[in-house]
């Protein structure tokens, strides 16, 4: 029997409806949010062609890399039941860096003439890149996204991914404009003022602007949040002139169901942290863990982006702000329960091979117990290992990794501090129009969740399709796992009747 929730049946969902023979254009579709958008639209939409936006990387141009694309494990399902979906899928080559994407102009007069739908998912996302990288990519670029949109001679609408992050003016974050705290255009007109020169140039050098823009830009807590701001100021001035949606995901987490459980990307959210803390090599993290997570799976995402888009374009007077999470009425989970589970899981029921340590450790807000937890148990470990390992002829490679994973965790904490909250107003209103059939297609509704079973199935998935851990491997990582914690209990047992030990000759010593 067919699964309802693999193919839409087009008379039974009116948001695939929309897409029925339109022409899509897609950036970032090598990403997360990206990839999960080709493959739902591939799936359950009759699109009649997807342009994707892809620079050519590694020595690899756009074509192999969106085949290359293809074989992504997320893939599979439409595969199967779709298999020439994927000559539906032209690659452009293209920059976002670059002045017009850095697009052919033939291609872009293609794009002029048929594109329907523009996705625009492509950014820096890395927190820690330089104010220029990011604003280039994230404002530039979306600049850019929008001239071609303005062009675009049968535009339906324009999807701007922007993050539920952006602003943090006031306590709850409104599905409603922000201000940003700088004209971007003051910072088009001359990029340079954002070069890391500027930061160091005597006051007396600047104007009163830029002077502004210096301090701003020393107490902007990342270049990512603030880029992505900028970015939707610009796409606040299209609103009226282009038909323009914006969708704020909070944090995206692996899929709960669609088209498999457990589906995620890359490392660098919370799977990575998770990743770090079931080989044993993360021991501290730094964050207030009794603060709700604001999470929205993958799945879940990309249906919402799609029944938003719907909405808009059959509803008069359709909002067109999105913050996008699961709202709290649904499921609320602190960063506690989150970890605590995962830790459960890790240990006990998916562990993963070659693990340096038995998986352990602290979530603290006290900064100097955290610093305390990572010099001893992080840093001061992987220093002597690392000698270990260069004695023996081999690299050491732990105190890098220890950094990383270090840089990783201070990147999260803007994110992991806060309480944040946001409105989801126009998620949960627009989700209730929507049938039980399409709100179950789209996963706009995640009630329930089973913590534990969820992130089972995201750490099965993590072994099997990220770290190339095939599932045979399983009980012997348990028996792994079972030997660690012996040995972790041995060496704290040993560490305090050392200490038990020598506390006593000291006050023998002192009587
Ligand atoms: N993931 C989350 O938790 C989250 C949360 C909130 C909001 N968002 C937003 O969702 C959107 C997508 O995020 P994501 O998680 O999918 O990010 P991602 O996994 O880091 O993917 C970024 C995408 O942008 C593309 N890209 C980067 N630089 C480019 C360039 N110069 N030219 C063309 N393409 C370029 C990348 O292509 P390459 O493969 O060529 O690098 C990739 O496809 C972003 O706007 C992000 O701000 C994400």
């Amino acid at each position: 029997m067919e699964n309802l929730n693999l193919i839409a049946n087009k008379s039974t969902d009116r948001i695939a409806e929309i897409f029925y023979g339109r022409t899509i254009f897609i950036s970032g579709a090598t990403g997360f949010v990206g990839k999960a958008l080709l493959e739902k639209l591939l799936r359950i939409t009759q699109v009649k062609r997807i342009y994707v936006l892809i620079r050519n990387k590694k020595g690899k141009s756009a074509n192999d890399r969106l085949q290359n694309l293809f074989t992504n494990v997320l893939f599979e399902t439409v595969l199967s039941v779709k298999p020439s979906c994927t000559k539906k899928c032209t690659a452009i080559n293209g920059d976002v860096n670059e002045v017009d994407l850095g697009i052919s102009p033939a291609y872009r007069q293609t794009l002029i003439n048929e594109v329907n739908f523009i996705f625009h998912c492509a950014a820096s996302t890395r927190f820690d890149d330089s104010m220029r990288t990011a604003f280039v990519l994230n404002v530039r670029g979306t600049k850019y996204m929008l001239d071609l949109a303005e062009q675009c001679k049968h535009l339906m609408l324009f999807v701007h991914i922007s993050t539920a992050y952006a602003f943090h003016l006031e306590a709850k974050t409104l599905e409603k404009e922000y201000k940003s705290a700088i004209n971007p255009h003051d910072i088009l007109k001359d990029l340079n003022c954002l070069d890391g020169s500027f930061g160091k140039k005597d006051v007396s050098e600047l104007s009163g602007d830029l002077i502004y823009l210096r301090r701003l830009l020393q107490k902007v807590p990342n270049s990512y949040t603030f880029s992505k701001s900028l970015a939707e100021t610009l796409v606040y001035e299209k609103v009226g002139k282009i038909p323009i949606i914006i969708c704020r995901p909070a944090i995206v987490i692996p899929s709960y169901e669609d088209p498999f459980p457990g589906w995620f990307n890359n490392l660098q959210g919370p799977m990575g942290l998770f990743v770090a803390a079931g080989k044993g090599v993360m021991r501290s993290i730094y964050m207030d863990c009794k603060t709700s997570a604001n999470l929205c799976p993958i799945d879940s995402t990309v249906g919402s982006i799609m029944m938003f888009s719907w909405h808009y374009l059959t509803t008069k007077n359709s909002p067109y702000i999105f913050n996008l999470c699961v709202p709290q009425t649904d499921i609320r989970v602190t960063w506690e329960e989150i970890l605590e589970a995962g830790k459960d899981v890790i240990k006990t029921k998916v562990p993963f091979n070659g693990i340096l340590w038995y998986p352990g450790g602290t979530m603290t807000k006290n900064r100097l117990y955290d610093q305390f937890n990572f010099v001893c148990f992080q840093l001061i470990p992987a220093l002597l290992i690392d000698f270990l390992l260069f004695l023996l002829g081999y690299k050491p490679l732990l105190y890098k990794v220890q950094m990383r994973i270090r840089k990783g965790g201070d990147m999260f904490e803007y994110f992991t501090t806060k309480n944040w909250s946001f409105e989801t107003t126009n998620l949960e209103t627009v989700r209730e129009k929507l049938t039980d059939h399409e709100r179950k297609s789209y996963m706009v509704k995640v009630e329930k969740i089973d913590m534990k079973k969820y992130l089972t199935q995201c750490m099965l998935a993590c072994r099997r399709n990220y770290l190339k851990e095939t599932d045979d491997t399983l009980p012997a990582a348990k028996r792994n796992m079972k030997i660690m914690f012996c040995l972790d209990r041995i060496v704290k047992i040993g560490f305090f009747v050392f200490l038990a030990y020598y506390m006593f000759k000291i006050f023998k010593f002192l009587l």
